[in-house]
Order: C-alpha cells, then structure tokens, then sequence
C-alpha cells in the first residue's frame, strides 16, 4: 500500500474516531480529566513557589509595594496552624537564630514583620521604638533592601551590665551592617521630635512599639506617632498578654475610629516560642 491509498484508507473512518474521542472525553471529563488538569495546575504553582521561596522571595513578593495585604491569606499561606506552630513555613528569617541574634521575639514575628515591611513598604519607610538587640529591626530591614528601617532605643530597660548598645551593634555587623538601618539612642518621644522636625515630609509606613509596656507609655507610644504614620499604615504592638498594653491599645483604637485591630493573639506565657508575649496588629486604610 502507497502513501496516498493509506490516507484514503484511514480517512472514513476519521470523523468516527473524532466523535467517539469527543465522547469519552464528556463521558470521562468528570471522572479522570478535570481532576488531572486541576492536579497539574496545582502542582505546576506550587512548584513555581517553592523556587520562588528557594531565592528567598516569598508569595506575596510579587504585590511590592501596592500596599496590599490581607491578614487571613497571609497566616493560612504561611502556616499549618499559625496559633501552635513554631515558625512560619518558609524559614528565612532562621537567619537570626543561626546568626545567634537573640530578641525578645520569635520566628513567627520575624516572618510577620518582613513579611509585612514587604508587602506594605517595600520602598517606605519602618520605624521601631525599643530596638533592643536588634532582632525586630532586622527582621524588618533583612530582605527588604530598599525599605528604610529606623530604630530608637535608650537603653533604660534589660540592660544592667551597659552592653545592649554594643551587643545592637555587633549584631548589624554580622548582616554586613545593612545600609537601610538607622540606629537613634534616644527616648521615644526625643528620637521621634528629632527626626521629623529633621525630615517633615516623612511618613512611616510600619511602626513598631516595643518599647516600655507601661499604660502610660503603650498609649503615648502610639499617640507621639500619629501626625507621622502614612495614610495607609500598619502598627506593631508586642507583649499584649500584659493588661496595660491591651488597653492602651483598646483605647488608641477607641479614640481613633479609622484604626482597627486585625490580629491578636496572646500565648500562655512570656516568652512562648510561638508568639512570645501576644502579638497585635493594628491598620489604618486596610
Ligand atoms: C522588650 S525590649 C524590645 C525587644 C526587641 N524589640 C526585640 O526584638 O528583641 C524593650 C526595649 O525598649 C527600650 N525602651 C524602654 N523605654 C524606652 C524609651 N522611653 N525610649 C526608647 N526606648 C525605650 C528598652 O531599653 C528595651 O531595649
């Protein structure tokens, strides 16, 4: 049999074949392909965030700075069970930990702060009172280049022996002393007037309070930055399963309508591994 006669062989019975393959495909779409290409798709994005997240970038990098989060997505993405977990599942900010960078802090609120500084102000601005050591001010400014992270510390708590200050700097040392970090030793209230008398334009995208917890202080640290937060703004509060930080909190929320609280969450005791000393964010415009 030629070429062409093996053509015109197969050519009547071609359409016969067409219509039983279109039949067995909606017999079976249900049962065997709409599963298979749903499992193909899935897969095929879940492979692209694990190279995603092997590069050190993670799902939500790609919103930059659109100023766009949603806390729900973020914790069900993020985690298994975010309330018990230990740390997130993408393990970037282990980077302290292994650079023997101790804070008064946890894994899961490192991922939280650079995660968020990523999404949010990815080219802002990070502001923190009460630096400490350094883990929270680098969990903003690790990963987040472009993002500039201003710490304010004056030492007047946990530090008996006079090091924090020396021991803040060794630890921006070992990240090579990131360039988008700015270090005050000062009170709040002076290290804030200082600065935007300074720069009168600048506006915080993040602000961080983990200074002293005291009512008095909880809600003044709050307050002293209001005229210096940016429209659309994201607020940091730790140790919430202390009282007066959880009405002080309540009662900035009170006096200012156009701020809500979108995550709480307070643990057994200080220092718990998962979130330490309760963990609140507060937003404006989200
Ligand atoms: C709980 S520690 C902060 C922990 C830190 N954020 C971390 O990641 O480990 C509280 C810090 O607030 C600082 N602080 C207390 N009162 C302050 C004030 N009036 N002005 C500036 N810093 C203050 C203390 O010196 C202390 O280092």
């Amino acid at each position: 049999m030629d070429h062409k006669s093996l053509k015109d062989t197969i050519r009547p019975y071609l359409p016969l074949a067409v219509i039983n393959f279109y039949r067995y495909l909606r017999d079976h779409y249900y049962k065997y392909i709409l599963p298979f290409v749903i499992r193909a798709l899935y897969e095929f994005r879940a492979a692209i965030n694990r190279i995603r997240e092997r590069n050190g970038h993670s799902k939500l990098q790609k919103l930059g700075n659109t100023k766009e989060f949603n806390i729900e997505k973020l914790l069900s993405e993020n985690w298994v069970d975010f309330k018990t977990d230990v740390h997130p599942k993408d393990r970037r900010m282990n980077i302290l930990s292994k650079g023997l960078v101790k804070g008064m802090s946890t894994e899961n609120i490192a991922f939280f702060i650079n995660e968020i500084v990523k999404t949010i102000a990815c080219k802002g601005v990070y502001l923190e009172v009460g630096t400490f050591n350094g883990y929270s001010l680098l969990s903003a400014a690790l990963y987040n280049p472009s993002t500039r992270c201003i710490g304010i510390d004056n030492f007047s708590q946990f530090d008996l022996e006079h090091k924090n200050e020396i021991l803040l700097c060794a630890n921006l040392r070992k990240f090579g002393n990131p360039k988008n970090i700015q270090f005050y030793n000062m009170d709040y209230r002076e290290g804030v007037n200082y600065l935007f008398s300074k720069e009168t334009n600048l506006k915080v995208d993040v602000y961080y309070y983990d200074g002293e917890h005291s009512y008095e202080n909880q809600l003044e640290g709050l307050r002293v930055m209001l005229p210096h937060l940016s429209e659309k703004c994201v607020i940091f509060v730790d140790d919430t399963n202390r009282e007066s930080v959880t009405k002080a909190n309540r009662d900035f929320v009170a006096e200012h309508a156009d701020f809500k609280t979108i995550f709480k969450i307070n643990t057994k005791r200080n220092g718990s591994p998962n979130w330490w000393n309760g963990f609140e964010i507060i937003t404006r415009a989200f």
